[in-house]
């Protein structure tokens, strides 16, 4: 912030004498990733590598914890397929507020279908090729990112009023008049974006091209005007800017939307206690904020662009970027998840499947190699969760009961949308709606598994949270 400067945590990346802070790490498939990490924080933590499929010992489990001074190898072959993945902390109960510290960065893989797609369109990482991690922060009055989540916030997540783009406060890029990829990256513990483009001062949205989701590249390319993305959720995108004059300025925004907490407060009428609760919460939340600056579903700007110069382009989009696979679903077993809320004991409580979940215990238990579909249920008295699975990307079949303000973005039967048709390892659920999704849990890794499947809400990680186990009986 202007005038001020704001201490965060980072991680320092060493690598051929030079040091980077929170560094965009880029790798190839079928290459082998490793890395020395020495955790001088004064806590525990552990880096997890959302959205890859590594051995669970390497995937940064709350199990595998790294502890103050001490050093641990993280090392795995890169079997993903190319895109836009990252890594942050995950030790126990600590999650939301070293994340929320500054611990973040890109993980972005590339493949032969990305490199085919950077030389059809030459572009070129960092300069056309645009990774946005965005968070949002309350900074306090000396321009620290405050973390005090009070009751209110643990149970609906923390927000913040300032949204960063790469850590930037009202952040600009200057562009010229040819075709840029956007790699939006969704690192805030709560806040769900609408994301969308337009002319500055007017309200007409310009189309893009939505090419890429969690686990990289859609078969083709889906034109949109908007997408959602919840957090941990990535979204890559192609803006053709061809048609603009020099001077002429773009605003990515957030579009506002309706972020149906309310049926949830509604259904707080039974408990007086818990009114009054959640009125303080509110409350305490305002005094926090200042005056309700920022609610969650309002509409800001996240990145301007500026253009600053005519260029010769005469590339065009790829009719096909990658090959996904129709869902096989086989024989596969249908698994049910239900979210769901009680305010039973006085104070709310987040559940899946009926219970909050101890962090030791281990609640799925599936077979190595198994196909599996995931029915996941969002209760209609409830918020939106982005649903999570380490180590394994998922296909989504089919939504149902999908809220009227996402239903104009459905684009086929099932009702998915543009952001459902690759492979997904974070997905929104909105009150009320249901999804299936199919999991492949083949691996060639030794000995059994664990993984978690969580809410990406970072406040609701630790409660809202199931170990995953891989069984290792072949038979
Ligand atoms: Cu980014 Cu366990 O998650
Ligand atoms: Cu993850
Ligand atoms: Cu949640």
């Amino acid at each position: 912030m202007p005038g001020k400067s704001t201490e965060l945590l980072a991680y320092h990346a060493k690598r051929d004498g030079k040091t980077h802070v929170n560094s965009t790490i880029r790798v190839r498939t079928g290459t082998e990733f490793s890395a020395e990490f020495a955790n001088d924080l004064d806590e525990e933590t552990t880096v997890h590598w959302h959205g890859l499929h590594v051995d669970w010992r390497m995937d940064g489990h709350p199990f595998q914890p790294v502890a103050t001074g001490a050093t641990y190898r993280y090392a795995f072959p890169v079997r993903d397929r190319g895109g836009t993945y990252w890594y942050h902390p995950h030790p126990h109960g600590g999650t939301a507020r070293q994340t929320y510290a500054g611990l973040a960065g890109f993980f972005l893989v590339e493949d032969n279908d990305q490199r085919r797609l950077d030389e059809a369109l030459d572009l070129t990482l960092g300069e056309t090729d645009i990774p946005l991690l965005i968070q949002d922060k309350v900074l306090d009055e000396s321009g620290y990112f405050l973390y005090e989540p009070d009751q209110m916030a643990v149970d609906m997540g923390y927000e913040g009023d300032v949204v960063l783009v790469n850590l930037t406060p009202t952040p600009y890029q200057e562009v010229s008049t040819r075709i840029y990829r956007f790699r939006l990256l969704n690192g805030s513990n709560a806040r769900t974006y609408r994301i969308a483009f337009s002319k500055a001062g007017e309200e007409e949205l310009l189309p893009y091209q939505v090419i890429g989701t969690d686990g990289g590249l859609l078969d083709r390319p889906h034109s949109a005007d908007e997408v959602l993305l919840s957090p941990g959720e990535r979204v890559d995108i192609l803006l053709d800017l061809r048609s603009l004059e020099v001077g002429e300025e773009l605003m990515l925004s957030s579009l506002s939307f309706d972020p149906m907490h309310r049926e949830h407060e509604m259904d707080m009428g039974g408990s007086m206690d818990y009114m009054e609760h959640m009125d303080m919460g509110h409350h305490q939340m305002h005094h926090q904020m200042g005056p309700a600056r920022l609610p969650d579903g309002s509409e800001f700007y996240l990145l301007r662009l500026v253009v600053k110069e005519k260029t010769d382009y005469s590339r065009s989009v790829p009719e096909i970027l990658s090959e996904i696979p129709q869902p096989d679903l086989g024989e596969a077993d249908i698994r049910p998840i239900t979210i769901s809320m009680t305010t039973d004991d006085g104070g709310m409580r987040w559940l899946i499947n009926g219970k909050t979940r101890g962090m030791d215990e281990v609640s799925i238990v599936v077979q190595r190699g198994a196909r599996e579909v995931w029915e996941i249920r969002n209760d209609e008295k409830s918020m939106p969760h982005p649903a999570h699975l380490h180590g394994f990307q998922f296909q989504i079949l089919e939504w149902a009961d999908t809220p009227e303000q996402v239903a104009h973005l459905v684009i086929d039967e099932e009702s998915r949308l543009v952001t459902d048709v690759g492979f997904k390892d974070t997905v929104l659920l909105w009150p009320g709606e249901t999804v299936k999704c199919t999991m492949d849990f083949s691996h060639g890794f030794e000995g059994e598994q664990i993984y978690m499947f969580h809410c990406h809400i970072l406040e609701h990680e630790t409660a809202m949270m199931l170990n995953v186990k891989i069984a290792d009986s072949r038979g």
